[in-house]
Protein backbone atom coordinates (compact mmCIF):
# COMPACT_ATOMS: atom_id res chain seq x y z
CA UNK A 1 0.00 0.00 0.00
CA UNK A 2 2.76 2.25 0.68
CA UNK A 3 4.70 1.83 -2.05
CA UNK A 4 1.34 2.20 -4.06
CA UNK A 5 1.15 5.53 -2.61
CA UNK A 6 4.86 6.48 -3.29
CA UNK A 7 4.14 5.67 -6.48
CA UNK A 8 1.38 7.87 -7.34
CA UNK A 9 3.45 10.56 -5.55
CA UNK A 10 5.91 10.18 -7.86
CA UNK A 11 3.61 10.69 -10.64
CA UNK A 12 2.05 13.24 -9.25
CA UNK A 13 5.59 15.50 -8.55
CA UNK A 14 6.78 14.27 -11.81
CA UNK A 15 3.54 16.43 -13.96
CA UNK A 16 3.90 19.28 -11.49
CA UNK A 17 7.60 19.60 -12.75
CA UNK A 18 6.95 21.99 -15.49
CA UNK A 19 9.74 22.61 -18.20
CA UNK A 20 11.67 19.82 -16.23
CA UNK A 21 15.32 20.18 -19.17
CA UNK A 22 18.07 19.31 -17.13
CA UNK A 23 20.92 21.78 -17.60
CA UNK A 24 24.65 21.07 -17.76
CA UNK A 25 26.65 23.10 -14.62
CA UNK A 26 27.54 26.00 -16.56
CA UNK A 27 23.53 26.28 -18.28
CA UNK A 28 22.45 26.29 -14.12
CA UNK A 29 25.14 29.18 -13.10
CA UNK A 30 23.80 30.97 -16.09
CA UNK A 31 20.84 31.09 -14.76
CA UNK A 32 21.54 31.93 -11.42
CA UNK A 33 23.45 34.68 -12.55
CA UNK A 34 20.38 35.73 -14.55
CA UNK A 35 17.80 35.87 -11.62
CA UNK A 36 21.00 37.60 -9.18
CA UNK A 37 21.13 40.11 -12.27
CA UNK A 38 17.59 40.59 -12.57
CA UNK A 39 16.91 40.48 -8.69
CA UNK A 40 19.46 43.18 -8.39
CA UNK A 41 20.96 41.09 -5.54
CA UNK A 42 24.17 42.19 -3.39
CA UNK A 43 24.41 39.20 -1.83
CA UNK A 44 25.13 35.44 -2.70
CA UNK A 45 23.93 32.94 -0.17
CA UNK A 46 25.00 28.85 -1.06
CA UNK A 47 24.51 25.93 1.12
CA UNK A 48 26.47 22.78 -0.15
CA UNK A 49 29.32 24.61 -1.70
CA UNK A 50 31.01 21.08 -3.18
CA UNK A 51 34.42 22.52 -4.39
CA UNK A 52 33.19 26.64 -4.55
CA UNK A 53 32.76 26.52 -8.83
CA UNK A 54 29.25 28.29 -8.34
CA UNK A 55 30.09 30.88 -5.38
CA UNK A 56 33.61 31.81 -7.56
CA UNK A 57 31.00 32.85 -10.70
CA UNK A 58 28.79 35.12 -8.26
CA UNK A 59 31.36 36.53 -6.72
CA UNK A 60 31.75 38.74 -9.90
CA UNK A 61 28.43 39.66 -9.62
CA UNK A 62 27.34 40.62 -6.16
CA UNK A 63 29.18 42.23 -3.52
CA UNK A 64 29.16 39.55 -0.84
CA UNK A 65 28.92 35.71 -1.14
CA UNK A 66 28.84 33.13 1.64
CA UNK A 67 28.91 29.33 0.88
CA UNK A 68 28.24 26.47 3.51
CA UNK A 69 29.81 22.84 3.33
CA UNK A 70 29.35 19.89 5.60
CA UNK A 71 32.47 18.19 4.50
CA UNK A 72 35.73 19.59 5.91
CA UNK A 73 37.61 17.88 2.93
CA UNK A 74 35.00 19.68 0.37
CA UNK A 75 34.85 23.16 2.45
CA UNK A 76 38.91 23.17 1.90
CA UNK A 77 38.95 22.53 -1.60
CA UNK A 78 36.17 25.58 -1.48
CA UNK A 79 38.28 27.42 0.32
CA UNK A 80 41.70 27.34 -1.65
CA UNK A 81 39.54 27.49 -4.50
CA UNK A 82 37.74 30.64 -4.00
CA UNK A 83 40.75 32.25 -2.58
CA UNK A 84 41.30 35.06 -4.85
CA UNK A 85 37.82 36.37 -4.37
CA UNK A 86 38.34 38.55 -0.87
CA UNK A 87 34.19 38.85 -1.15
CA UNK A 88 33.41 34.94 -0.44
CA UNK A 89 33.51 33.21 2.50
CA UNK A 90 33.29 29.92 2.87
CA UNK A 91 31.85 28.41 6.09
CA UNK A 92 32.01 24.40 7.20
CA UNK A 93 29.47 22.95 8.92
CA UNK A 94 25.60 21.95 8.32
CA UNK A 95 23.61 24.79 7.28
CA UNK A 96 20.41 24.07 9.43
CA UNK A 97 22.60 24.65 12.13
CA UNK A 98 24.70 27.79 10.80
CA UNK A 99 22.61 29.32 8.15
CA UNK A 100 20.99 31.51 10.77
CA UNK A 101 23.84 33.17 12.40
CA UNK A 102 25.99 33.51 9.37
CA UNK A 103 22.95 35.41 7.23
CA UNK A 104 21.96 37.75 10.65
CA UNK A 105 24.23 40.78 9.22
CA UNK A 106 23.05 40.51 5.64
CA UNK A 107 20.66 43.23 4.31
CA UNK A 108 18.87 43.93 0.87
CA UNK A 109 18.11 41.28 -1.99
CA UNK A 110 19.71 38.57 -1.64
CA UNK A 111 20.09 35.96 -3.75
CA UNK A 112 19.72 32.07 -2.18
CA UNK A 113 21.27 28.91 -4.01
CA UNK A 114 19.86 25.79 -1.62
CA UNK A 115 21.90 22.98 -2.92
CA UNK A 116 22.85 21.13 0.79
CA UNK A 117 21.27 18.31 -0.35
CA UNK A 118 22.24 14.27 0.74
CA UNK A 119 23.67 12.47 -2.25
CA UNK A 120 24.80 8.63 -1.76
CA UNK A 121 28.59 8.86 -1.19
CA UNK A 122 28.48 12.41 0.59
CA UNK A 123 28.43 13.49 4.40
CA UNK A 124 24.88 13.85 5.53
CA UNK A 125 23.31 16.61 7.89
CA UNK A 126 20.85 15.90 10.44
CA UNK A 127 18.43 15.01 7.20
CA UNK A 128 18.78 14.29 3.30
CA UNK A 129 17.40 17.74 2.54
CA UNK A 130 17.17 20.61 5.64
CA UNK A 131 14.99 22.66 3.11
CA UNK A 132 12.55 23.08 5.33
CA UNK A 133 14.67 24.60 7.94
CA UNK A 134 16.63 26.78 5.40
CA UNK A 135 13.62 28.47 4.28
CA UNK A 136 12.00 29.29 7.80
CA UNK A 137 15.36 30.75 8.76
CA UNK A 138 15.62 32.82 5.37
CA UNK A 139 11.69 33.60 5.61
CA UNK A 140 12.34 34.68 9.35
CA UNK A 141 14.94 37.00 8.73
CA UNK A 142 13.63 40.76 8.38
CA UNK A 143 16.63 42.93 6.72
CA UNK A 144 16.40 40.76 3.56
CA UNK A 145 14.40 40.52 0.43
CA UNK A 146 15.06 36.41 -0.29
CA UNK A 147 15.27 35.50 -4.05
CA UNK A 148 15.47 31.53 -3.53
CA UNK A 149 16.37 28.75 -6.02
CA UNK A 150 16.38 25.27 -5.04
CA UNK A 151 18.83 22.66 -6.84
CA UNK A 152 17.42 19.23 -8.05
CA UNK A 153 13.58 19.73 -8.28
CA UNK A 154 13.00 16.34 -10.08
CA UNK A 155 14.61 14.52 -6.97
CA UNK A 156 11.58 16.10 -4.54
CA UNK A 157 9.68 12.72 -4.22
CA UNK A 158 8.78 12.29 -0.82
CA UNK A 159 11.43 9.52 -0.57
CA UNK A 160 14.75 8.87 0.66
CA UNK A 161 14.28 11.75 3.49
CA UNK A 162 12.96 14.10 0.61
CA UNK A 163 9.87 16.29 1.33
CA UNK A 164 7.11 16.08 -2.28
CA UNK A 165 7.50 18.91 -4.32
CA UNK A 166 4.05 19.93 -3.38
CA UNK A 167 4.51 20.02 0.23
CA UNK A 168 7.60 22.60 -0.30
CA UNK A 169 4.81 24.66 -2.45
CA UNK A 170 2.37 24.48 0.41
CA UNK A 171 5.09 25.46 2.86
CA UNK A 172 6.47 28.40 0.50
CA UNK A 173 2.61 29.65 -0.80
CA UNK A 174 1.85 29.72 3.40
CA UNK A 175 4.59 31.78 4.02
CA UNK A 176 3.39 34.70 1.39
CA UNK A 177 5.93 33.47 -1.33
CA UNK A 178 5.51 32.47 -5.22
CA UNK A 179 6.60 29.33 -5.88
CA UNK A 180 7.04 27.78 -9.94
CA UNK A 181 9.83 25.25 -11.25
CA UNK A 182 11.94 25.87 -13.94
CA UNK A 183 14.53 23.58 -15.88
CA UNK A 184 14.75 21.47 -12.55
CA UNK A 185 15.11 24.43 -9.99
CA UNK A 186 12.22 25.38 -7.70
CA UNK A 187 11.76 29.14 -8.02
CA UNK A 188 10.65 31.56 -5.01
CA UNK A 189 10.39 34.94 -4.25
CA UNK A 190 7.78 38.29 -4.05
CA UNK A 191 8.24 38.83 -7.53
CA UNK A 192 6.19 37.58 -10.70
CA UNK A 193 8.39 34.93 -12.27
C1 LIG B 1 25.43 19.04 -5.40
S1 LIG B 1 26.73 19.49 -4.34
C2 LIG B 1 26.72 21.26 -4.43
C3 LIG B 1 27.19 21.85 -5.73
C4 LIG B 1 27.40 23.35 -5.69
N1 LIG B 1 26.31 24.04 -5.00
C5 LIG B 1 27.57 23.96 -7.06
O1 LIG B 1 26.67 24.70 -7.50
O2 LIG B 1 28.60 23.68 -7.69
C6 LIG B 1 25.99 19.27 -2.75
C7 LIG B 1 26.94 19.63 -1.61
O3 LIG B 1 26.15 19.81 -0.45
C8 LIG B 1 26.90 19.37 0.66
N2 LIG B 1 25.92 19.16 1.76
C9 LIG B 1 25.06 18.12 1.93
N3 LIG B 1 24.32 18.29 3.03
C10 LIG B 1 24.72 19.49 3.57
C11 LIG B 1 24.31 20.23 4.71
N4 LIG B 1 23.34 19.78 5.52
N5 LIG B 1 24.90 21.43 4.95
C12 LIG B 1 25.88 21.90 4.12
N6 LIG B 1 26.32 21.22 3.03
C13 LIG B 1 25.74 20.04 2.75
C14 LIG B 1 27.58 18.11 0.13
O4 LIG B 1 28.69 17.74 0.92
C15 LIG B 1 27.95 18.53 -1.28
O5 LIG B 1 29.26 19.08 -1.35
Amino acid sequence: MKSFLKFWFYLINWTRIHDSILLAPFEKRDRIIYFAKRSGSVNFVETGSYHGDTSKELARIVDRVITIEIDPANAEVAKNNCAEFSNISVFCGPSEDILGGLISGLAGPTLFWLDAHYQIGMTKGKSACPLFLELDIIFNHPRISPIILVDDARKFLWINGWPSLASVRRFVESRGYSFRVSHDMICIGKFSM
